[in-house]
Order: C-alpha cells, then structure tokens, then sequence
C-alpha cells in the first residue's frame, strides 16, 4: 500500500500538476482537498477535476463560517492591519486551511501534507508553521517549491500528462481570495510606478464610476462583532458578503500595498477588501467611543504585533493565544451601532452609538448644559506641569533651530 497525502487544491494549474508530480516523484496516493472560504467556484467540477487528473480521493468543505468567525472577527477585533495597509485575508485563511488538510491528513492516515506555494511567499511559511504546530509527525511536500519549474514548464509538463490547462492560466496576475479579501500581484503591478489597470479588479468599482449619490449602512455590533447591517441581523459570513458588495458599488476597499513579506522581499501588492475597510474602520470607531485612552493606547500596540504574527504565519502560537485573551477582554463593552458613508471610493464614519458610550455630552458641550468645572483645572495644570517648569527654571529651555 502507497502512503498518503493530503494536498490542498485550488483546481487551478499548479495544484494540478501537483497531484501528478507528488504521485510520481514520491509514489505516493494524493487525496485533493478543497475548501470553501467564499469564493464562488463550482466546487463540484473542481473536485471531479481532481480525480480525473489522478487523486485517488477529493474532498470539499465549506469552512466559510469557521473562517469568519474564528479567524476573520478575532483579527477585526484586535484592529489588526499589516504595515497599516493589508486587512490579511490570505493570512488569516492559511492557518485554516492548514488546520483542515491536517484533520483530513489524520482522518485518513496520511503521512503527508500539500500545498502549491512557492518558496518567495509568505504562504509556505504559514502552511508549513502551523502543520508543524499541529502535527509534526507530518511531512510537508511542496511541489513548486521542489520542481524549479518556469511558468511556461508547468504548463508544458500538464499538457503532456493530460492536464486541463485553465484559460485563464492566460492572465499574467497571481490571484488569491476568500470572504476578506482578494490579492492580486504580477504582470504589469511588479513596477511599482505603474497605476494598477482597471481590469484586475473584480470586487470594486472605480470610484470615478461609482453612483454619485452616497449610501449610507448602519452596523450593529455586539462585543465587537458585527452582527448587524441596517438593523438587520445576519450571519458573520453572511454579513461580510453582503458588506463586499455594497461598499464594493462605491469602489471601497481598493488597497495598493508596496509590503515587506517574511522571505526579506518587497513586493507590490493590490488588494480589493471592501468590507474589510468598512468593518475595521467602523469597529475602532466603536471603540473609540466605548474604551478608555489608555485602553486605546494599549491596544493599538497590540494590534500591531497581533497582525505581525498573523502576516507571519505564527496563528498557532501561544502568543496569539494570549492576545485573543486580551483582545477578548477589551471588547466586553464594544457594542453599539455605527453608521457609515460610503461616497466615491471611500468609506466614512459619520455617527456612533452605544448603551456603553464613555462619551458625555455635559462634560464636551461649550452649552449652557456643561458641567465641566473649568476652576478645577487650574490646579490640575499647576501640578502636571511642575516638573517642566521645575527642570526649565534650572536647566532652560533648548528651543531648537
Ligand atoms: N501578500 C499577501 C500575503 O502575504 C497575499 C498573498 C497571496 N497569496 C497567493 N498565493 N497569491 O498574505
């Protein structure tokens, strides 16, 4: 009997001839598996494609509520962003996808894992950390990484083992996407002084293009979930899907990322994330309102290493596990309800409210309703300026050139 492998499948060229190359440079049985995070594929014809290129099993989950819930609104939670640009859809999706190929690898009794990344990206790094995490008694095979094959050698190497070469394997764009987002790099995007063409983008309108006439969406949030549009409550995929098209119609979410990959390389990324930009933007203008200043403060730091770790395919850590703690903790109060603008490409938070508000209209008014007492501060000034006064009179005042 073979050994077994399990290989995630796209159903596009490389993991194509991936199934073909792993059962001939390894002798092995490769069980294809695909999963659904939202994309809108014909699941059915992509695992019939599989067994008719060679795995001798296909299998396909819909883990697009998984993928939401506990991957996508952790991460909306925390505020985490990459180099302040990249809302990770693509990293949040790997340690998933990783974490089913290994349920799938142990089900079967494989000895192996899959993948079709390469060796330049950050996905093999994410694969290949959290398999290890998971079960380290798995191998990890990576075919493109091993093969050295050129673009046009794959395609060469699949048309002499019979393998259906896609026509879009004609575009010159790498593309990824799942619920949170979409990717796309290469062709004309790898100069960096180039305008991305108006045809990668699939998700978006351009905003010269989008309706003149803004749309406004009220989002409920409950713990900092969102679990509400306009009042109506929906699923966290289903909300998500429904955000992609609405803010995608005013070309919201187009994101053009010069990013600093783990492997060391600068490359140009595009992304389409319209929902992403809405919730994140919405969701710290909940906490905005709901969280003290050092709370914010804090949790910004936070934010930071959180999307590092994510962008650095460290989902499995402990690390991350003691973060979502925290993250959980600060979001007890982040519920309320946010209303948003969407106007010509861009997104804005024009209203907030909560049950939890620390916002006081008696303490901000300039009104006759202000109940600030301004004789109080004063004194406070005079003691939180002591030691600058104090050091000033001793040592003066360096004012600089
Ligand atoms: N640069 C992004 C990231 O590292 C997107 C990667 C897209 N992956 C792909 N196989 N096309 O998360």
């Amino acid at each position: 009997m073979k050994d077994k492998v399990v290989l995630a499948y796209s159903g596009g060229l490389d993991t194509s001839a991936a199934i073909k190359w792993i059962a001939e440079k390894y002798d092995m049985d490769v069980i294809a598996l695909s999963i659904d995070l939202g994309m809108e594929r014909d699941y059915e014809s992509i695992r019939q494609k599989a067994l008719k290129v060679g795995a001798i099993k296909a299998a396909v989950v819909d883990a697009k509520d998984v993928f939401i819930n506990e991957y996508v609104f952790p991460a909306l939670q925390a505020d985490a962003i990459y180099e302040g640009q990249y809302t990770l859809a693509t990293a949040l999706a790997r340690p998933l996808i990783a974490k089913l190929m290994v349920e799938t690898a142990l089900q079967e009794g494989a000895t192996a894992v899959a993948h079709g990344c390469t060796g330049k990206g950050n996905d093999q790094v994410r694969f290949d950390v959290s398999t290890a995490a998971l079960a380290p008694q798995l191998k990890v095979i990576a075919p493109a990484r091993e093969w050295g094959m050129t673009r046009e050698e794959t395609i060469e190497y699949a048309k002499q083992h019979e393998i259906p070469v896609p026509v879009t394997v004609a575009s010159p764009y790498s593309i990824d996407e799942n619920l949170w987002g979409k990717s796309i790099e290469c062709g004309v995007l790898e100069d960096p002084w180039v305008e991305p063409p108006e045809d990668i983008f699939t998700w978006t309108k351009s905003p010269t293009d989008a309706p003149d006439e803004p749309s406004y969406i009220e989002i409920g949030f409950e713990r900092g979930i969102p679990t509400s549009l306009d009042g109506q409550g929906l699923s966290g995929a289903a909300l998500v899907e429904k955000l992609n098209s609405l803010a995608g119609e005013h070309g919201v979410g187009r994101i053009d990322h010069l990013e600093n990959r783990l492997v060391g390389i600068k490359s140009r990324e595009i992304y389409e994330a319209p929902a992403a930009t809405v919730l994140l933007s919405a969701h710290l203008a909940l906490e905005q309102m709901t969280l003290s200043r050092d709370q914010l403060r804090f949790k910004q730091k936070v934010a930071q290493e959180y999307a590092d770790l994510i962008y650095n395919g460290l989902w499995f850590s402990a690390l991350r596990q003691d973060l979502a703690a925290y993250v959980q903790s600060t979001q007890r109060h982040a519920s309320g309800t946010v209303r948003v603008k969407l106007l010509k490409g861009k997104s804005a938070v024009v209203g907030r409210k909560s049950p939890k508000s620390l916002y006081s209209y008696s303490l901000a008014t300039y009104d006759e309703e202000d109940q600030f007492d301004q004789s109080a501060a004063e004194g406070f000034i005079q003691i939180y300026g002591l030691p600058v006064k104090t050091q000033a009179q001793v040592q003066g005042v360096e004012e600089g050139e």
